[in-house]
Formats: C-alpha cells, sequence, structure tokens
C-alpha cells in the first residue's frame, strides 16, 4: 500500500458550509473567513456560487464577497456556476476556477438544479467550453454518488455515466461526492473506482460529507487507492439545502489531523486553522463542529 506523500485540500466551507445557513452572513464576515483560510496556508478556496439568489439566498452576495478577497497570488478561488447566466455573471470576479455540479442520481438532479441529468449536461457543456476558450479550469461535482436522500442507494454505473458525460464535455477535474454522508470506505472505492475509468488519478478528489461520521474512514479508503485530493470545511460548517438532514464535509481541521499524523503533507498550520474555524463559529454563534477543534481549544483554555 502506497499513500501519498502530500495531500491537496480545498476548502469549500465559505461555500458549502455557509450556503446552507438559515441567517444571514454578512459579506464581510465570508472574506474574513477566506483571510483566515489563506492565512492558515490554504490554497485552494471554494468562496461562493454564482446560483439564483431565490434557491439560495445566502450566496446573493458572491460579487462583492469575490471582490472584497484580497488575493494571494498562489490561492486558486474557484466559485460554482450552474449555468451560462451564472458563468457570465462570475466573470467580473475573475475566479481560477469555476465548478459545474450534476448529480449521480435523477430526483436530486432535478431538487438541486431543477433538471434531468441529460438536460444538466446539456446546459454545463456551453459553460465549459466558455471557460476553457476563455482559459478558465473547469472542475465538476458529482452529488449522490453513494446514495440520495430521495432515491436510496446510488450503484456505482451510475457514476460512471455522469463521469464518462462530464469527461466527454471537457471537464477537466471531478469532485466525487458523498452528499449525505451514507457512504462507507469499500462504497465509497466503487464509485471511485467507476470514475477513475474516466479521470486519471490526479483529476480526482473525495468531497466526504460527515452526517453518519464515516468522512475520515471514507478518506483514507481513497488514500489507499492512490487519491490525494479533499475537499473539506472548516469547523464542519455546512449542508445542503437540498439534502434534508445532511450535514456539513468532514472538517477540515479533522482531515488535517488525521494527514498529519500519517506523515502527509499538507501545507496548513492546523493552529491557525483551528483559528479560522474558531473565528466563523463564535459568528454563527455556536462550537465548531470538528473533533479535532474542540479538542484543542479545550487544551488552548488549560
Ligand atoms: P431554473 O429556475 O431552472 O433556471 O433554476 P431558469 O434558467 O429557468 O431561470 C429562472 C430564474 O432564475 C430567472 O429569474 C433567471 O434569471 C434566474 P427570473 O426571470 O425568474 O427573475 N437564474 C439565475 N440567477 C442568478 N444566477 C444564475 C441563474 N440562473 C437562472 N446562475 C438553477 C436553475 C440552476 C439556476 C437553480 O436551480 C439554482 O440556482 N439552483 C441552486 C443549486 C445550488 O446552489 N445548490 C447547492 C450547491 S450544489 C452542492 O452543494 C453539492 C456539492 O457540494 C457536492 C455535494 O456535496 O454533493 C457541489
Ligand atoms: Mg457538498
Amino acid at each position: 500500500m502506497t499513500l501519498p506523500t502530500r495531500v491537496k485540500i480545498v476548502d469549500v466551507g465559505p461555500r458549502d458550509g455557509l450556503q446552507n445557513e438559515k441567517q444571514a452572513v454578512p459579506a464581510s464576515v465570508k472574506i474574513e473567513l477566506v483571510h483566515r483560510l489563506q492565512a492558515a496556508g490554504l490554497k485552494a478556496i471554494e468562496v461562493t456560487s454564482f446560483v439564483s439568489p431565490k434557491w439560495v439566498p445566502q450566496m446573493a452576495d458572491n460579487a462583492e464577497v469575490m471582490a472584497g478577497i484580497t488575493r494571494l497570488p498562489d490561492v486558486h478561488y474557484s466559485v460554482l456556476t450552474p449555468n451560462l447566466q451564472g458563468f457570465e455573471a462570475s466573470r467580473a470576479s475573475r475566479p481560477d476556477e469555476i465548478v459545474v455540479f450534476g448529480a449521480a442520481s435523477e430526483t436530486f438532479s432535478q431538487r438541486n438544479i431543477n433538471c434531468s441529468i441529460t438536460e444538466s449536461i446539456e446546459r454545463f457543456a456551453p459553460v465549459v467550453a466558455a471557460a476553457r476558450a476563455a482559459g478558465i479550469p473547469v472542475r465538476g461535482a458529482m452529488s449522490c454518488v453513494v446514495g440520495c436522500p430521495y432515491e436510496g442507494e446510488v450503484a456505482p454505473e451510475r457514476v460512471g455515466y455522469l463521469a464518462g458525460l462530464m469527461k466527454g464535455i471537457g471537464v477537466q477535474h471531478i469532485g466525487v461526492a458523498d452528499t449525505i454522508g451514507v457512504g462507507t470506505p469499500l462504497k465509497v472505492q466503487r464509485a471511485m473506482a467507476a470514475t477513475l475509468k474516466h479521470f486519471g488519478l490526479d483529476e480526482v478528489s473525495g468531497h466526504f460529507h460527515d452526517t453518519y461520521g464515516q468522512a475520515l474512514a471514507n478518506t483514507l479508503a481513497c488514500l489507499e487507492m492512490g487519491i490525494w485530493q479533499f475537499d473539506a470545511s472548516v469547523a464542519g460548517l455546512g449542508g445542503c439545502p437540498y439534502a434534508k438532514g445532511a450535514t456539513g464535509n468532514v472538517a477540515t481541521e479533522d482531515l488535517v489531523y488525521m494527514l498529519h499524523g500519517m506523515g502527509i503533507a499538507t501545507g496548513i498550520d492546523l493552529n491557525r486553522l483551528i483559528d479560522a474555524g474558531e473565528y466563523i463559529s463564535t459568528q454563527l454563534q455556536r462550537r465548531p463542529n470538528s473533533r479535532v477543534a474542540v479538542a484543542l481549544l479545550s487544551q488552548r483554555a488549560g
């Protein structure tokens, strides 16, 4: 078993984490969160999404947040763009990467982006073409790769089918997402294997929500396959507005702690990451949803 020696983490907290917040989170707080994440050493941050403000009101300040960030040259700032309208709206913000997002489950596709899987690919194709013509890298995200809140278990063949469609329209990197965190290691490995039939090892990342406490185990199962890129959310923020009961992504703090403990480099300063998580948790008036953060914060308190 050869594990990667280095892992790239994309912190999706400002987007995936905050999109589901019922309370209004001011743009200034989102901007400060991004600043603290980059100060902690994150080199890739998913900042916001250019989606309909009627569907996801929390992301309505997308352009304001992007404009407010003091960018570092070696940090990549990505945004979600579900259609050409979103892509065009994102252009002024100069994203370093855009993300089109589909689902392996037909019902989730309808609930999340209001169209079928086939229609979603038809919508994404011109977005991908326009982004690539403008020199902007394109990531695809596949939701519900193990289970769907409406359809139950999702077969790996469904994942492979969507991965093939994404590859076919020119998506360069694919995120394999367990949206509702129901996956367990062998099931996640099967979803990954189905994806790896269409994308190379360096073009695939894991995106694991931690609803059932399986995200770190699922991550380890992927590391064993050589996958070295993962999304995580500082303080375990989040959930999906179209996946009832789903909680946030694996906490970045927990992921970093595990990786460092295994001798795998991330470039992230865990202490400063804890600070970033404490900042946003205080703003939201709750404790970080990270076992590692809670443990280290109580140690600090002495
Ligand atoms: P639609 O209603 O089918 O779109 O929504 P439409 O083209 O028919 O347009 C209807 C209205 O929406 C129009 O406005 C458009 O202008 C507007 P009206 O004329 O009624 O005033 N509109 C837009 N406004 C702003 N930005 C846009 C945009 N597009 C249309 N880009 C749409 C289709 C995709 C827009 C809608 O369903 C939507 O916004 N959905 C939000 C989905 C979302 O953000 N979900 C959460 C993120 S995905 C996720 O969390 C999963 C992930 O983390 C991986 C995982 O864990 O699984 C990535
Ligand atoms: Mg997600």
